[in-house]
């Protein structure tokens, strides 16, 4: 623990004002609405990637009600090619309750916020220190591996009683209570700045960091070996089998993948377990235009996608005669304004190219 209380805070706080990430669009206010969503988006994905996409969500739906209101396809959409929709789904859920419940003010404080769909304890706790100067403790992925360094904290975090004790451990480092209310923004934004540019998985860059007077791992020599975890990801694969069935004025025929399973809620090529449902799909006279397309692998956190697509070209004219499940055939035009799953959109796009 660092010798003397607060300490380790106030180093925190004047390494972010003078190098830490303060530029940033959604840092441009303290609106929650910003701060909200851009923690959302940043939970997955990073900073390079969120700034294109932040931009164009907060220009179509600038404030929580535009959200609450907006479609889901709209909101998919605006999300598409970021991944992980639940999160999207999650977005627009909370912006509805908290038009609907909370009058659309957002609540104030960490423990209020974690109620509303998709607010975890660490992303609540970053709004309300960063928009409201709470003093509560967040702890990300990034922030477990600057706390765990900082205090020599050993035990193996696949244990749901360690990361409590950790949760403890990193509200005893937070700014004293006199200065909380104006150092919060800084100390938690300093936080996840030193997580992500000097405290890092590999190679942390102890001799730049300003806690170093304060870190047990430094001082050990071997700063890596912390945090332990020793439980690791089981990953599966799984095999997909997809139906591009297109006309030849260029339409494709997608439906929307049901809620829950993969892709929930996204617009999608028919998917089938193996080859022969596939197959059996298509109507016995049409099933001669089918063609294989190269498989390719998907990687998902948890999961390989296995993708194998067969293509079947179509005349418009035969268009009539086919359907699968609750789908539309969509042309090429609208593609990029729906929620397409990733791998898909990659799928579609190469054939624009060709
Ligand atoms: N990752 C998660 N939250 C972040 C933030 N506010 N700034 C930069 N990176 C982040």
């Amino acid at each position: 623990m660092p010798k003397t209380e607060g300490a380790f805070a106030a180093r925190v706080v004047a390494w972010q004002e003078q190098h830490g990430r303060n530029h940033l669009p959604w840092q441009s206010t303290r609106e929650p609405y910003r701060v909200w969503l851009s923690e959302i988006m940043l939970q997955q994905t990073q900073v390079v990637i969120v700034l294109g996409y932040f931009d164009r969500f907060v220009a179509r739906l600038p404030d929580v009600q535009s959200l609450a209101q907006a479609s889901l396809d709209d909101v998919l959409g605006l999300w598409s090619g970021l991944g992980y929709y639940s999160r999207a789904r999650n977005l627009h859920r909370c912006a509805q309750d908290i038009v609907a419940i909370h009058g659309g003010a957002f609540p104030e404080t960490a423990s209020a916020l974690e109620t509303l769909p998709g607010i975890g304890r660490s992303t609540a706790a970053a709004i309300a220190s960063l928009c409201f100067g709470e003093r509560v403790a967040i702890l990300d992925a990034n922030v477990k591996r600057v706390v765990t360094r900082v205090l020599g904290f050993g035990a193996d975090l696949a244990l749901v009683s360690n990361v409590h004790a950790l949760w403890d451990a990193a509200s005893l480092l937070l700014p004293p209570g006199l200065t909380a209310g104006t150092d919060m923004p800084r100390y938690t934004q300093g936080m996840m700045d030193l997580g992500a540019t000097i405290c890092t998985p590999k190679k942390p860059d102890c001799s730049n960091c300003p806690v170093r007077p304060d870190c047990a791992a430094a001082a050990t020599g071997d700063p890596q070996r912390y945090p332990v975890r020793t439980r690791t990801l089981r990953r599966s694969s799984q095999a997909i089998w997809l139906l591009w069935a297109q006309t030849d004025d260029a339409a494709v025929w997608l439906s929307r993948r049901p809620t829950p399973g993969v892709w929930a809620g996204l617009h999608c090529l028919p998917l089938f377990d193996n080859e022969e449902a596939l197959v059996m799909a298509v109507p016995p006279g049409l099933r001669k235009h089918l063609q294989p397309v190269p498989a390719f692998t998907h990687v998902l956190t948890h999961k390989d996608l296995h993708l194998h697509s067969w293509r079947l070209l179509l005349p418009a004219r035969a268009v009539k005669t086919v359907w699968w499940d609750d789908g539309r055939w969509v042309n090429r035009d609208a593609w990029p304004t729906l929620g397409l799953p990733a791998p898909i959109r990659k799928l579609l796009q190469q054939e624009s190219t060709r």
